[in-house]
């Protein structure tokens, strides 16, 4: 009984009496004994060091043309893809748990997507108009948007591509167009994942000019060439279509080169910085909090999201265990925020304590 470790940690009189009782014997001359703090519940509680809330939480949502249709994504259990009305349902939802934030990803078709990403900037796609229901519906909510051609791209890259390279400076250009299209639409961040080099800069700059200075920009500075994004790519049908994503995204055996990216973000004007992804790169997310005074986000990314559910289901670990103690360490590792597809679920567990 006071060993109990689950989130919610009833606090029993009797308990706590029979703690204080005085031990008979104490053999050992021992002045440090760290477990006189962990002796139940309401110390535990008064000595912790990293507390988890709803506020550290932004809520990746993804969206599908189409009325009154969700699906749920195979690897992905308990996430779905939503039409735009049920979208606000779920964004309400979300706002009734207390979540402030949300993160918007599309399922494009495959008839809109081209090289160029032309669908990325156009004012009517599904992304703005996304925002704006979003924005009416649940005007406090704040909305961050992807800057990146993957969801667009008939390549499925995050850049446009020549002879099966990844352009860099032609892609900044679209991806300039598409922050400021996000923008004028009612974004509060616009939210560079694509990792081209110098888009920061050339985003804020676009952004200043057309008058938004007000929107920020959560640059993906610290974001791997990873293999826990496959479950996102089931998501949004944007695998590549040839080759992998390793000559932008980062090695994953790489922090200084992080610490590079973080520099070069900040320098261009990012308001946050992000690592991606986060349970792997827990090293990464404590370096970069060392290092810069600017908020860290942490995106705990889809295949980390899939692990746990897919243990869960089989019975094989505590799911809601697991998931507030991943959610916490990665808070404690410096994250002031996270991306989570948890984030509804560890709510309603936040709430329960
Ligand atoms: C697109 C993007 C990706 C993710 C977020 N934005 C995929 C990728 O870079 O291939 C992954 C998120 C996740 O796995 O949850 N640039």
């Amino acid at each position: 009984m006071l060993t109990q470790s689950t989130p919610a940690e009833p606090v029993s009189a009797v308990a706590e009496a029979a703690d204080a009782a005085p031990v008979a014997e104490s053999a050992i001359a021992q002045p440090h004994r760290p477990r006189r703090l962990r002796r139940n519940g309401t110390l535990r509680r008064l000595v912790r060091e990293t507390v988890l809330t709803v506020d550290d939480f932004i809520y990746p949502l993804f969206v599908m043309e189409g009325e009154n249709q969700r699906q749920e994504v195979p690897s992905m259990p308990g996430c779905h893809r939503y039409t735009l009305d049920l979208l606000l349902a779920e964004v309400e939802a979300a706002h009734a748990l207390g979540i402030g934030a949300i993160a918007l990803f599309p399922l494009i078709p495959e008839a809109q997507k081209d090289n160029a990403g032309t669908e990325s900037y156009n004012p009517d796609g599904l992304v703005p108009r996304a925002i704006r229901a979003v924005k009416q519906a649940v005007p406090t909510m704040l909305v961050f948007t992807d800057v990146a051609l993957d969801p667009y791209s008939s390549e499925g890259h995050d850049g446009i591509v020549k002879d099966g390279e990844i352009l860099n400076d032609e892609t900044v250009a679209v991806l300039v167009k598409q922050a400021v299209m996000q923008a004028e639409a009612g974004a509060d961040f616009v939210a560079p994942s694509d990792m081209m080099d110098g888009r920061v800069g050339s985003i804020r700059r676009a952004l200043d000019a057309a008058g938004w200075i007000n929107v920020g920009i959560l640059a993906y500075s610290a974001k791997y060439a990873s293999a826990y994004y496959g479950p996102f790519r089931d998501a949004l049908d944007s695998a590549p279509k040839f080759g992998d994503k390793k000559t932008y995204q980062m090695d994953a055996a790489n922090t200084r080169e992080a610490l590079k990216e973080v520099d070069l973000d900040i320098a261009e004007g990012a308001d946050m910085v992000m690592v991606k992804p986060a349970l792997a790169y827990m090293d990464v997310i404590y370096r970069i909090k060392q290092h810069t005074n600017l908020p860290v986000a942490a995106y705990n990314v889809s295949g980390e999201y899939a692990m746990i559910k897919a243990a869960a289901q089989q019975g094989w670990i505590d799911g809601q265990a697991v998931m507030l103690e991943t959610l916490t360490s990665m808070k404690r590792a410096g994250a002031d925020l996270i991306l989570t597809y948890f984030a509804k679920e560890a709510a309603l567990a936040l709430r329960q304590k």
